[in-house]
């Protein structure tokens, strides 16, 4: 870890029910004064957002949308959700570029990049989401491609930006990297920021994702350059979730 607070993210993705945010308050319960020392968002469905809230109070836990338009103004553009407007519904992050919208989306990092700006003139912190996939590791590339992610992706200004590093191959699955392989890409990402920003790069949290568990959430969170994680199924269960987080390095 650097010296930056962690940050342990929960993407729901298309998951769950109103019934779910019940979580959220025995999240709370068993991560108790943790939530001082570790920083925590919980990404549900946007339909979701406003509830999650509530469930919330006033613990120190943020909510985060999993998407946003590219388009920051009210538009004619049936179906898309404004950084505004997640906002507007309580969000503070939101994620961006998540390797499931570039796969079967088709999305670009033009179009990760404009969606992080929206995220940035809302005053949402963008969580941007770069990753090879499994051929491109196997060529030797994988340092290569996040490199290129990372240029082109990030927002124009910092403020706030949190880039996640998740394999693709890792998600969903139960494979993860090594640790060697982690500290090696978290690196290049961190050096990627530094050329891009200069000394506001340093700011930045950088995120692994990809088959975080209670059981691994220890040992991948103690990894040089690994400032949090950003979790899909084990974020669905409080018990699973706030494992994470009392895993993370400060957090007792
Ligand atoms: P899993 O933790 O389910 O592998 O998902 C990771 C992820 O994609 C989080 O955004």
């Amino acid at each position: 870890m650097s010296g930056l607070k962690p940050l342990i993210a929960g993407n729901w993705k298309m998951h769950g029910r109103r019934a779910n945010l019940e979580e959220i308050p025995a999240l709370i319960r068993e991560t108790g004064a943790a939530l001082s020392r570790v920083e925590v968002v919980v990404c549900p469905p946007a339909p979701y957002i406003e509830a999650a809230r509530a469930h919330i109070g006033g613990a120190a836990i943020a909510v985060g949308g999993q998407d946003c338009s590219p388009v920051s103004a009210d538009a004619a553009r049936t179906g898309e959700v404004s950084a505004g407007m997640l906002r507007d519904a309580g969000a503070s992050f939101v994620i961006v570029g998540h390797s499931e919208r570039r796969s079967l989306l088709g999305e670009t990092d033009d179009l990760v990049r404009q969606k992080a700006n929206a995220a940035n003139a809302a005053g949402l912190a963008p969580i941007v989401c770069v990753g090879e996939t499994q051929a491109q590791r196997a060529d030797g590339k994988a340092a290569e491609v996040v490199a290129a992610q990372v240029a082109a992706s990030t927002p124009d200004d910092p403020a706030g930006l949190v880039v996640a590093y998740e394999p693709v191959w890792a998600i969903g699955g139960d494979r993860t990297p090594t640790a060697e392989e982690i500290a090696e890409i978290h690196g290049v990402v961190r050096a990627e920021l530094s050329r891009r920003y200069g000394k506001a790069g340093e700011a930045v949290r950088i995120l692994y994702g990809g088959s975080v568990n209670a059981k691994n959430a220890k040992e991948i969170l103690a990894i040089d350059g690994v400032d949090g994680a950003l979790v899909g199924r084990a974020c669905l269960k409080a018990a699973d979730f706030s494992a994470i987080v009392l895993a993370a390095p400060g957090a007792r």
